[in-house]
């Protein structure tokens, strides 16, 4: 392995390898490969210091006990990640908890804290392409995280428990990680909770054991995950499995005093997959279902992946089938960067519109012109929120949804179908970006549609007609 051309060395390593390299080869200093510290950020337009550079996430293994009494988790991550160059240091983000140590292939490595950024230092340094194991014992009262647009996420306090909520910053409030959208892993939560409570997370469950007044539970999650769809729920949940007629597990949770209002809607879940599978192409995880919580425990629902969380008075058939939808556009294919969000919001809102034209509802033109109508959905480019309290503004919905539906326009339905199920398909399991969407579409049609996405993906006024 060399140095990659542009790749700096520390200055004091970088004279001790030149001084080496003067020297007759030595034992234990073949290669003479030094790393730098990886960066403490991605670059993200919006949150520049979320995500960690210089290391790829294969998966996370974490081990969590919560006690909704004392509001405490105590925590173990062990994190098998690929080194992308050589590395004297790395970052993990975590916002809160404390700390207690870490190890880096088994041996012990140094921590350094500055807010949300954990520094770790391994004894050794870590070559270009290592897979390596890293294990973070953690521990506290994880916080909930205001947005920059004031909502909440992060840790939630619930009525009987707890949910975790991670869009777009809030899972570095319970476990660390490299918290940026780009990065996905796969994930093994063991979560222990007082007995007679239930932990209800992504994935599937293994058998739930009790000892000593307290229960066990592993959740695995087998596709790659991006680190804000994971979520946890601690309370007392009424627990369904079933299958849908193509075999696909079903696992619904819903919290024990409102599993009666629930009912009608979630009986219509296996269904609802169904029909997205009819339109977007074949469901891209191996589980599915939904976690509904009391009013109040959140004040919005989340496409955490397989399985979403919604608070109880959202629970529409909007609602379901928006988040469901995400599982495709968000969590299959998920955003490059924030400032992709158009690409998971309005494909879920398109989703909502194409499903009331399906069911009785209002006919999609309709919505399209309603959205077209809506003042708020001019504030600002889809593409192109202004600020990180934006990007899940209205226009990210609305005006997202009708780039697609001007599309639709443009290409004829039976293009524009192939065209989203060919989007979820090719970027299966991976991220894009808003450039990646426009390019695949030109060149799948071969058409040059510069003027639709001047107009209704990047430019700022109102056209004259919807
Ligand atoms: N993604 C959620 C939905 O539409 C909404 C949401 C919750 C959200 N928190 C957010 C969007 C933070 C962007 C950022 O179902
Ligand atoms: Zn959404």
């Amino acid at each position: 392995m060399t140095h990659g051309k542009g790749r700096r060395r520390r200055p004091v390593r970088a004279s001790l390898a030149a001084l080496t390299a003067l020297l007759p080869a030595a034992a234990g200093c073949a290669g003479g490969v030094t790393g730098t510290p990886g960066a403490a950020g991605v670059r993200d337009p919006y949150f520049p210091r979320l995500g960690n550079g210089g290391y790829d996430v294969r998966h996370y293994a974490l081990t969590v006990a919560y006690d909704p009494a004392t509001g405490r988790l105590d925590g173990t991550a062990e994190i098998t990640a690929r080194a992308t160059r050589a590395l004297s240091a790395f970052n993990l983000d975590l916002a809160g908890l404390t700390v207690r140590g870490a190890t880096v292939d088994g041996d012990r490595a140094s921590v350094r804290r500055a807010g949300h950024e954990v520094t770790l230092r391994p004894r050794t340094d870590l070559d270009d392409g290592a897979v390596f194991r890293t294990v973070v014992r953690y521990s506290g009262v994880p916080r909930t995280i205001t947005d920059p647009d004031g909502s909440e996420e992060g840790w939630l306090r619930t009525a009987d428990g707890a949910v975790a909520l991670g869009e777009p910053t809030g899972s570095m409030a319970w476990f660390p990680g490299n918290h940026h959208p780009s990065d996905k892993a796969t994930y093994t939560v063991t979560v222990t909770v007082p007995a007679g409570l239930q932990a209800v997370a992504n994935g599937l469950p293994g058998r739930a054991v009790t000892r000593e007044g307290r229960t066990t539970t592993t959740w695995r999650t087998a596709e790659p995950m991006a680190s804000y769809l994971a979520t946890l729920a601690v309370g007392r949940f009424d627990v369904t499995t079933t299958r849908t007629p193509a075999g696909l597990p079903v696992l619904t949770a819903t919290d024990r005093t409102v599993t009666r209002r629930s009912a009608d809607l979630l009986a219509r879940l296996p269904g609802m997959l169904d029909w997205l599978t009819e339109r977007f192409g074949p469901y891209p995880f191996s589980s599915a279902g939904v976690i509904v919580e009391r009013p109040g425990d959140s004040s919005y629902a989340l496409e955490t992946q397989t399985r979403p969380v919604i608070p109880q008075d959202l629970l529409t058939a909007g609602t379901l089938v928006h988040e469901l939808a995400h599982q495709w556009y968000g969590n299959s294919v998920s955003p490059a960067s924030w400032r992709d969000m158009w690409l998971n919001e309005g494909f879920a809102q398109y989703a909502e519109w194409l499903y009331a034209e399906d069911f009785g509802g209002r006919p999609v033109q309709r919505s399209h012109e309603a959205a077209f109508a809506a003042p708020a959905n001019w504030e600002f480019p889809p593409a192109a929120p202004p600020t990180a309290a934006d990007v899940s503004g209205a226009p990210v919905y609305g005006r997202g949804a009708m780039v697609l539906h001007k599309l639709r326009q443009a290409v004829g339905d039976d293009v524009f179908f192939d065209l989203l199920r060919g989007w979820a398909a090719g970027r299966r399991h991976g991220n894009a970006s808003t450039a990646d969407f426009t390019a695949y579409v030109e060149e799948r049609t071969g058409e040059d549609l510069t003027g639709l996405w001047d107009t209704w993906l990047y430019g700022r006024g109102r056209p004259d007609a919807p």
